[in-house]
């Protein structure tokens, strides 16, 4: 397996880029958190069918048959859910929450996979087999389905795929059956004629290159080179998961990722602003190239089917801001935010840097500064620096590209997130 390269400095010339475009729109922004109030998610419609042109674009140009599916856990705002449908895309959900969700948008092309489906969310994914494709994780999923299918309408058979697990070994195998299972489970599945098995799906997390991808599409082709002919040509779809890390890859407080950026106490010294590093991303057409390349290889000779995807984070990640207002300044180089890291609902940015920008004293230049939120934890920090001409109590803070693991991990934590304040105007708007 491909391990991460080492991380680079982030160059001043692609931050500066980076935060410029954002400051060009700051009026909007500002008025925005005007008329909402603040702390307000901003969400920006347009990127995100930018995005979704895109990534479809790139694998449309290398392969024939493709589907997409918007991964909703990355982002469980409706209206992301609702662009994406527009934009022709399905949606892979994980859970019965997602997929009411799903369900009451009119989606109706659904993918269901995760570990752990309860009985409840796969009779509520049987009474829409019309819409739902069923991922099951493995054999005692298997066997819980046909338990509930008797009370289920035998003429039209539920649609299932099934999820391998890319690791065998480690915490990843808890995620579906491994490829040496894959004949057992073809025999059991072969014999029941309410379930109609059409494809395969994987995936693997937080991928910077295609490595990963590639060596799995390999083991693929090789167990299916192994398999029976009539479950190869049974074979509607095979899907990839989600798991591309955008473009501008990963960018740290610190060149050990692993270890975390803290030195004790959250105590970054702020005698100057610390450089930034940058873990190199891949351009998702690159993906597209090494996957088909992959495909074509190894499992377009035993399997001619259509190949499906789930991007989350790739899509999601550039759509949605964070603005936020400085509610205290405690000392020149010390402001206090009116939101906790509560409404991300992790300590993301200990380790994630992100240009915090103070839209309204907008400036090119990164100033040391304490930006910490309003829970009673020191672990509740959004950064160690902002871009202006000087922070004041009431001044606008945005922090752009939150769109993916942020909104839906938000937590009623001291403060309250999207769901307590929506009367306050935390709810998503378009920007
Ligand atoms: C099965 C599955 N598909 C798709 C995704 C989306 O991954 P990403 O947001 O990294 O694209 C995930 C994320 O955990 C997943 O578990």
């Amino acid at each position: 397996m491909s391990e991460h390269p080492a991380p680079l400095l982030l160059e001043k010339d692609s931050l500066e880029t980076f935060v410029r475009a954002y400051l060009d729109r700051q009026e909007r922004y500002l008025a925005l958190a005007q008329k909402h109030g603040s702390p307000l998610w901003v969400l920006d419609s347009g990127v995100l069918k930018a995005k979704a042109r895109r990534f479809s674009q790139a694998f449309n140009a290398c392969f024939d048959q493709t589907a997409y599916y918007f991964a909703v856990k990355s982002n469980n705002c409706p209206e992301v859910a609702a662009t994406l449908l527009e934009s022709g895309f399905g949606l892979d959900v994980s859970s019965g929450i997602e997929l009411n969700t799903a369900l009451d948008l009119n989606a109706g092309d659904i993918v269901f996979s995760g570990p752990g489906k309860t009985d409840e969310e796969l009779r509520l994914a049987l009474r829409h087999k019309d819409r739902v494709t069923l991922l099951l994780d493995g054999f005692s999923e298997l066997d819980r389905l046909c338990a509930l299918l008797p009370g289920s309408d035998q003429a039209s058979p539920v649609r299932v795929g099934i999820r391998l697990t890319t690791n065998p070994q480690g915490l990843w195998r808890k995620f579906g059956i491994t490829l040496e299972m894959l004949p057992e489970f073809w025999k059991k599945i072969a014999a029941l004629p309410p379930i109609r098995f059409a494809g395969l799906q994987f995936h693997s997390s937080w991928n910077l290159t295609p490595d990963r991808q590639v060596e799995f599409i390999a083991l693929l082709g090789q167990t299916l080179a192994r398999m029976p002919g009539d479950f190869n040509r049974s074979i509607e779809f095979i899907d990839m998961g989600g798991g591309y890390w955008p473009e501008e890859g990963e960018w740290l407080h610190s060149p050990e990722p692993q270890q975390g950026a803290l030195p004790q106490e959250n105590s970054i010294p702020l005698d100057r602003v610390r450089p930034h590093y940058r873990i190199p991303g891949t351009p998702i057409e690159m993906f597209a190239k090494a996957l088909s390349h992959a495909v074509q290889t190894h499992i377009f000779p035993f399997a001619d089917c259509r190949i499906c995807f789930e991007p989350g984070r790739w899509i999601c990640h550039s759509a949605m801001h964070l603005l936020l207002s400085v509610i205290d300044k405690k000392s020149h180089d010390l402001v206090i935010t009116d939101a906790g890291t509560n409404i991300i609902g992790w300590e993301r940015f200990e380790t994630d840097y992100f240009p915090v920008l103070n839209l309204s004293r907008s400036g090119l230049v990164e100033r040391p500064c304490h930006i910490l939120g309003s829970l009673c934890t020191p672990h509740d920090v959004f950064g160690y620096a902002y871009f202006g001409e000087g922070i004041e109590r009431g001044d606008c803070l945005m922090i752009p590209c939150q769109g993916a693991y942020t909104y839906s991990l938000g937590q009623n934590f001291i403060k309250g997130c999207r769901d307590l304040s929506k009367s306050e105007g935390q709810t998503p708007r378009q920007g």
